[in-house]
């Protein structure tokens, strides 16, 4: 019988744990703090779960975006794409260079940092691959705020246009 060669391999990333918002540096705290102004504006009359994303381009212009729910479910939209979507469609050619997220359920920011969904880090990774730069992730919470260096690393393997280019007739 022919030997198996079993390769186990392992990805891992390091990401940052604050513990409150003044310990940030002052250009993380400000983009937090206009995600948190966002989130005030969601409309998301379904869940009760309203979040706001503040990003940051490389002009210095921060865009913001909430979550904007349907009543048919699926046609509602995230904090993150909906802003990542208006900086594109907006400001073309300034590319998003962080990205803070924060959510307000019952009208008290989440206990824990709000953790951005699949569809999402999807997203925020297309447009790293598109602009060649890292996105620097900012997800606050009313008590632990974590930083992650590049959007990517919250999607290992993830599906790229490297993908479409061996699969294409
Ligand atoms: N949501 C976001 O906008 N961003 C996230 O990172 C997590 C989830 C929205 C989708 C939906 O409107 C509500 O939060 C509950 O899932």
């Amino acid at each position: 019988m022919k030997d198996v060669m079993l390769k186990t391999k392992n990805i891992t990333f390091n990401y940052k744990e604050f513990d409150s918002a003044e310990e940030l540096n002052p250009a993380d705290r400000e983009l937090l703090s206009s995600a948190i102004e966002a989130a005030k504006n969601a409309y998301a009359p379904y869940s009760g779960f309203k979040v706001g994303a503040s990003v940051l381009l490389s002009s210095g212009k921060i865009i913001l975006g909430t979550n904007v729910e349907n009543a048919a479910f699926p046609s509602g939209i995230c904090a993150e794409r909906n802003a990542l979507a208006n900086a594109s469609a907006n400001h073309p050619g300034d590319f998003p260079v962080a990205i803070a997220v924060a959510a307000i359920s019952g009208n008290e920011l989440t206990p824990v940092p709000v953790s951005p969904c699949g569809n999402c880090r999807q997203v925020i990774a297309e447009e790293e691959v598109r602009n060649g730069t890292g996105i620097r992730v900012i997800l606050g919470s009313a008590n632990k705020i974590h930083v992650i260096e590049k959007g990517g690393d919250l999607l290992p393997l993830q599906f790229s246009r490297e993908n479409l280019k061996v699969t294409r007739r």
